[in-house]
Parts: structure tokens; sequence; C-alpha cells
């Protein structure tokens, strides 16, 4: 009898027919996992999961007394009870790495967009507005090379935005992290800071750390006033690592110019978000990693994960403490 499996939400093609030809595979996209009777019925007795980001909760590990392992299609595991799973023996993995660059990319394209005002433009282009007004200061952006970029988590991810603004756009490159970077500071010129140290002096603040208990909330309403007016925010870490609500009282009360944004509180984002109605917000639907040849990698690794999982051994990209 072929092993159960359930893959769920984003696995690439070539990756799904490789399972599908070893294990009993379940592609579930877009379901309620706590109320799909199909969903519950194959997790009852499946042995993997893989996919993007399935929320495994308590209670989902309570309808899968047989699962071996969950292997993440994405490097952030905030959507896994971890603790949870370890004492049941359930090992997790994720994709670090390989998606790095990819994520560095579409960060450091949010923030040249946000900077530039480049959607708002495009909208005024395509509009016909061109024609009808002159490009006057209402539609001026901001320099972005010879400025201060704070980072705010210099993980891998981290550093290669880090990089892009020092070598790319002559940038003066501050970072706060759990740990000191040597590496980055000697090669990058990166300055260490307290985080509030980072707020005050940068021109631009990105957060790109990790969802964990420490960094939830880390940016709300005192840390937005600390930044200067001018400041441009960029989020492509999770949305709950910010206090939304905050970011909108920022940008509506002016105490930052704008925000560039890939991941929100809730995903999607609810149409009524205020944020949706600003002129200063530019948004992406959390695509850091989402390019044809970083998906293919990651399901990839994902599906050596899960399958080095199943025979019982240690995958490489393990992630239980
Ligand atoms: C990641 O890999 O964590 C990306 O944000 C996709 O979830």
């Amino acid at each position: 009898m072929k092993k159960k499996i359930i893959a769920y939400n984003r696995v690439e093609q070539p990756v799904l027919d490789d399972l599908k030809e070893k294990y009993d595979v379940r592609f579930f996209k877009n379901i309620d996992t706590n109320n799909n009777p199909e969903f519950l019925n194959h997790l009852s007795e499946a042995e993997g999961i893989i996919g993007l980001e399935t929320p495994v909760d308590v209670d989902m590990l309570n309808h899968a007394p047989h699962l071996k392992i969950v292997s993440n299609v994405s490097v952030g595991y905030d959507n896994l009870a971890l603790e949870e799973m370890t004492e049941r023996n359930i090992m997790a993995t994720n994709t670090p790495g390989i998606l790095t660059d990819t994520v560095a990319d579409a960060v450091f394209g949010i923030l040249v967009a946000t900077a530039r005002r480049i959607p708002e433009l495009d909208h005024f282009v395509k509009k016909g507005q061109w024609q009808a007004e002159a490009i006057g200061e209402e539609h001026y952006g901001t320099n972005i090379h010879h400025k201060t970029l704070g980072i705010i988590g210099m993980g891998q991810i981290g550093n290669a935005i880090a990089k892009r603004g020092h070598f790319g756009f002559d940038m003066e490159i501050l970072y706060h992290s759990r740990r000191r970077k040597p590496e980055a500071e000697k090669t990058l010129n990166a300055g260490y800071r307290q985080l509030e140290e980072l707020l005050e002096e940068s021109d631009f603040v990105v957060m790109i750390t990790p969802m964990t208990p420490e960094t939830e909330g880390m940016i709300g309403k005192r840390e937005f006033q600390m930044m200067k007016k001018s400041a441009i925010f960029i989020n492509g870490s999770r949305g709950k690592t910010i206090v939304e609500q905050d970011l909108i009282e920022a940008l509506e009360n002016g105490w930052i110019t704008a925000a560039g944004l890939d991941v929100y509180e809730q995903e999607p984002i609810n149409l009524d978000n205020p944020l949706l109605n600003m002129k200063r917000v530019v948004t992406t639907p959390h695509i850091g990693s989402s390019t044809y040849e970083t998906e293919l990698s990651m399901s990839q690794l994902a599906g050596e994960n899960l399958q080095i999982g199943l025979t019982g051994k240690r995958p490489p990209n393990l992630v239980n403490p």
C-alpha cells in the first residue's frame, strides 16, 4: 500500500507528478483545513504533508495520528505548532538558501517601487492622465542612492538586501539582529545598531525577521513614531511582525512617508483594509519567493525533505529544536 501524503496549496507540477508515482497523494488548495471532511479524512491516514503554509495547529495534529513529517515549501515555518510537533515526534522542514536572492530582489524591488512611486505612476500613464497633466512635484519620488538603509533581521535574506543597497545603490547599511554579523560589517561596511537607533537614523527601514514569539508585533506605534517623517517602511517578513493598525495610524498621521508591503496581518488582505486606499502604500500579494525558477527549486527541495523524512531518516532542513 502506498503511503498517504497531503499536498497543500502549492507544490510545482513536476514534483507533484514525481510524488504521485511513489505515494498516494491528494492535493488541496484554498480550503479551510479545519472544516473540510475530505481533507480531514485523508489526514487521518497521512504520513506526510508537503505544501505552502499549511496551518498545522494542535487540532490538526489530533486528526493526524500517523503523521511523520510536514515539509514546508517556504523558508518561514510560523504556520507550524512546532513544539507540539516535536513532542509528538513529527518532523518539520523548510527550504532555506535557494530563495535568498529571489526574496531580496523582490524586497528591493518593492523598496524602489515605493520610493519612486512606480505603481501609482504606471496607473497615471495608463489612465491617460499624463496627456492632461504635466508631471509635477505631486509625482516626485525620493532618492534611494546614498541614503541609509536600516535592516531589521540580518539573516541570509537581510544580508542579500544589504548587498543590493551597498553595491548597487551606494547606501549606508545599518542593521539590527540577534547576533552581530562581522562579515557584513567588514564587506558591506554595515553598522550594528540597537533597534531604536536604527529607526531614528534610517531613511528606509526594512523588516525581514522571521516571525517568532520574540518578533511578533515588534514594530508598533512607538517604533513608527521613532522613524524619520520621511522614512519609507518595507515589510518582507510576516504581517504579524508589525502592528498593522499602528502602521495605518503612522501613515495617516504622517509619522512616516510611505510603506511597501508584501505581507499582511491577514492574508489575503481584506478589501476594506485602509492600507489599500493609500496612495503612498505599495502592495504585493506575498510574492517574495515566487518566481518560476525559485518556486520549482523550493518544491524540489521540499520533495526531497519529505521523502527522506518518510524513510525515518533526518532530512537536511529539519527545523525542530
Ligand atoms: C517563505 O518562504 O517564507 C515565503 O515568505 C513564502 O511563504
